[in-house]
């Protein structure tokens, strides 16, 4: 198997952490939940929990070195089958990746605005993301197409000349057009106005609503419960420091997210504009305020948008990864087929989804009154990811050979630290991911 070099698996595991998440995401459900005190809790999310369980991934990959459904059968005390069904997580990345895709898809469209010229009043800002969405099906498909392939290339050439390449270009170029953006936004009047508002806790805005969110986005932003920390550890250097890495990791994926909060919240402030807009902010209010800037905001959006399409290119080959080893290694497949199958099922499902957000077709493909691109983000999101966390958690906690895992811990971590990650990974995060898990389903 190729493996990666130390510095081609934290860029791997980095690129497909820093994604849509950190850029798109990260911002509006801050600007959502009041700032200062929602970013307090989401880096506390990110310390004990994401850490904890992206350390956990790596360690249960590094040793197996198998695709994530086998991985925990080899590493587990008794060997039992069982264990094979923790890897239904690798369906949860496809499936995430239908959608993932065709909302990479947007962001094309909104780079090849910024040449034309972005909407300047905010009708027409609102209606141009509206009508993409629930009208222009031809428009969407296309991008979904252009995307697909574009991740099926990529794919094809493997982990160390796809991803590692990709990776090793593209991760480079999104930190430096990111610090372009923090330089400028620190020439705005509003920069001290945005750093206020991500720093200053105002505890009156948060709920258990905010409390949540926060621990989801840790989830998501670290691309956890997925199999994909798993899978790409098992192309880790034998002698990685898999807990230095997992840090170094978590650290630039906090950064960017950061960074890329910092940027957007000077620019809408510096129009006067409103930090609550929802999944709009970076699709309507960003593209106005870059209208008002002329030409110069043609050019700052479109490195703004290049930079998140790079951030979600990298996401998106990370999702595919998972059930292409997994079907090569269970089913004997070459990369070829593996790609196809896996391919035309993320394909084929992320047009339903973005078809069930249309005008035409959106009561066709609503459910129980949710759409089927709500009814994916929630069964992924919400259902799935907490309970792949879970059972990795209570699996390193009770069921692999204790004596092992502390000799393999200690080898590169002080026993101290040790302690603390066993102690979160026992009982500190199961109970967190279980109460927040009844509390999303209303139990509690
Ligand atoms: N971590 C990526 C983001 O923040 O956008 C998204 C993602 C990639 C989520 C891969 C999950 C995943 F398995």
């Amino acid at each position: 198997m190729n493996t990666f070099s130390r510095i081609g698996f934290i860029l791997a595991a980095a690129g497909s952490a820093v994604g849509l998440g950190n850029i798109w995401k990260f911002p509006y459900v801050t600007g959502e939940n009041g700032g200062g005190a929602f970013v307090l809790i989401y880096l506390l999310a990110i310390a004990l929990i994401g850490l904890t369980i992206f350390i956990a991934e790596s360690y249960i990959g590094k040793e197996a070195r198998t695709n994530a459904a086998h991985a925990y059968q080899l590493v587990s005390k008794s060997k039992k089958r069982a264990w094979r069904w923790a890897g239904f997580q690798i369906f949860t990345g496809i499936v995430i990746l239908s959608f993932y895709a065709f909302i990479i898809g947007w962001i094309l469209n909104y780079i090849l605005l910024s040449f034309s010229g972005f909407p300047s009043d905010i009708k027409e800002a609102e209606s141009v993301f509206t009508n993409l969405i629930t009208m222009e099906i031809g428009t969407q498909i296309l991008f979904h197409t252009i995307v697909t392939l574009t991740i099926i290339f990529i794919i094809l050439k493997g982990v160390k000349e796809g991803i590692e390449k990709l990776n090793l270009i593209l991760m480079p170029l999104l930190g430096l057009i990111l610090i372009g953006l923090l330089l400028y936004s620190l020439t705005l009047d509003s920069f001290s106005q945005a750093i206020e508002f991500m720093f200053m806790p105002d505890w009156s805005k948060i709920n258990e609503n905010a409390i949540l969110a926060a621990v989801g986005q840790a989830f998501f932003t670290l691309s956890l419960g997925m199999g994909i920390i798993i899978t790409y550890s098992a192309s880790m250097g034998k002698e990685t420091n898999f807990v230095k890495s997992s840090i170094m990791v978590a650290l630039v994926d906090t950064s960017v997210a950061i960074v890329a909060g910092i940027i957007i919240f000077s620019f809408l402030f510096s129009a006067g504009a409103e930090s609550t807009a929802g999944p709009g902010l970076v699709f309507i209010s960003l593209p106005l305020i870059f209208s008002t800037w002329g030409i110069f905001g043609q050019i700052v959006g479109c490195a703004f948008f290049v930079a998140l399409l790079f951030a979600g290119i990298t996401s998106a080959v990370s999702l595919l990864e998972p059930p292409l080893m997994y079907l090569m290694e269970k089913f004997n497949m070459t990369r070829v087929k593996a790609t196809i199958i896996a391919g035309t099922f993320f394909y084929i499902l992320g047009i339903v989804a973005l078809l069930s957000m249309s005008k035409s077709f959106g009561e066709l493909l609503t459910f129980f009154d949710k759409s089927l691109f709500d009814w994916l983000d929630y069964l992924t999101s919400s259902i799935a990811m907490p309970i792949s966390g879970f059972i990795t958690c209570i699996f390193l906690g009770y069921f692999v050979d204790q004596e092992e895992l502390k000799a393999k811990f200690t080898t590169h971590v002080n026993i101290r630290l040790y302690k603390v990650w066993l102690v979160l990974i026992r009982f500190v995060v199961p109970v967190a991911i279980v109460l927040l898990f009844l509390n999303k389903l209303g139990v509690i």
